[in-house]
């Protein structure tokens, strides 16, 4: 079968399409004939070696397609049933791909209408979007919220859906005034670049600080959160888009009464899958209705590494969905 896949890790140049043979399902698991794979801000992060994988490796952590084969034990799904999957160990720019059965979700229901491109263009996003915000962040009413990286694919479906929740402000941050436009344009109450924060803390929420702050991002902006926040303010680390991280003294969430908290969609997958479902059914019935909206991309197999050098480069705007077959 066709698979984008790399041998070494290193630029978007690594990437290659090649002849691979087609995986077999495992106990509890099912083959899935991809049609569109979403292409992820994590695939650029292994592809340049940020976290060590087994080489080579197939990219791709997000798919639609048809059920094409199950493993021993799985009863609840079909042969020919319409999905969408967050597969178990990458692997979905390909033809066909392996997901466990508990993060297989049919486009069945109140997913029945949900195109494939953008199921799979939303799936990773919309579940992190819903793990971020209610298992981590645990936003309740009248929060002021504050989201590093707003702009980016996940930053517009933080900011929607933050407002869904109940959160009284909402407030982007990006790297350029343009950039923080577009998250203004898509709902957001306020954006401002990474640099205005400190100065617009006060004017914003009446000097309180934020109630939550939302950090893909890393870097600079990182380093700026502990002074953004408010009294028991949340810190919720998602992503190091900058791939520069900061050190911290646990000292320093009792001097300063703030709380760090995390979400890892590859985590929750590994330890509580069941979990993940639940977040990517909520994300995805979220998208079905409208409630979250995305821009989806179709690209073909020699798109690729131009989606992955515009990730990496800041000026992608929305999703890049392969369109498998
Ligand atoms: N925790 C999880 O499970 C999880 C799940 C999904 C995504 N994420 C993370 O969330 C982030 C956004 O993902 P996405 O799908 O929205 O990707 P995306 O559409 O490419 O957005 C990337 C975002 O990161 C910002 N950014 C800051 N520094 C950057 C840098 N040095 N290089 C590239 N972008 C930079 C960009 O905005 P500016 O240029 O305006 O700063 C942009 O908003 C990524 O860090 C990703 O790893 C985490």
């Amino acid at each position: 079968m066709r698979a984008v896949r790399y041998t070494r890790t290193g630029g978007p140049e690594v990437l290659e399409i090649a002849e691979v043979p087609a995986p077999r399902p495992g106990e509890g698991e099912v083959a899935i004939d991809v049609s569109h794979a979403g292409v992820h801000f994590a695939d650029v992060m292994f592809r340049r070696g940020q976290f060590p994988l087994p080489l080579p490796a197939v990219p791709g952590l997000e798919v639609a397609g048809t059920v094409a084969e199950l493993g021993p034990g799985v009863t609840a799904l079909r042969v020919g049933q319409p999905v969408v999957a967050v597969p178990t160990g990458f692997g979905g720019n390909a033809e066909r791909v392996i997901a466990s059965a508990v993060t297989t979700i049919p486009l069945e229901g109140e997913l029945a209408g949900l195109d494939p491109a953008l199921a799979a263009g939303a799936a990773c996003n919309a579940a992190t979007a819903v793990g971020t915000l209610r298992s981590a962040a645990r936003v309740e009413k009248g929060d002021r919220v504050l989201v590093l990286g707003a702009s980016g694919a996940l930053g517009l479906l933080l900011g929607r859906l933050a407002r869904t929740l109940g959160a009284a402000l909402v407030v982007g941050a990006a790297s350029t005034p343009e950039r923080a436009a577009r998250a203004v344009r898509a709902g957001y109450d306020h954006a401002l670049t990474y640099g205005e924060l400190a100065a617009k803390i006060d004017e914003l929420t009446d000097g309180q600080g934020y109630d939550v702050v939302i950090d893909s991002v890393g870097g600079e902006p990182r380093e700026q959160v502990r002074g953004l926040l408010a009294v028991f303010g949340r810190h919720v680390v998602i992503g190091n888009a900058a791939d520069r991280d900061i050190t911290m003294d646990a000292n320093q969430v009792w001097y300063e009464s703030f709380t760090l908290a995390g979400y890892n969609l590859g985590g929750v997958l590994g330890r509580r899958p069941d979990l993940l479902r639940a977040h990517l059914e909520e994300g995805l019935r979220l998208v079905a209705d409208g409630t979250l909206l995305l821009d989806v991309e179709e690209i073909g197999w020699d798109g690729v590494a131009e989606a992955h050098r515009r990730l990496e480069g800041r000026t992608a705007i929305g999703k890049y969905v392969l369109r498998v077959r």
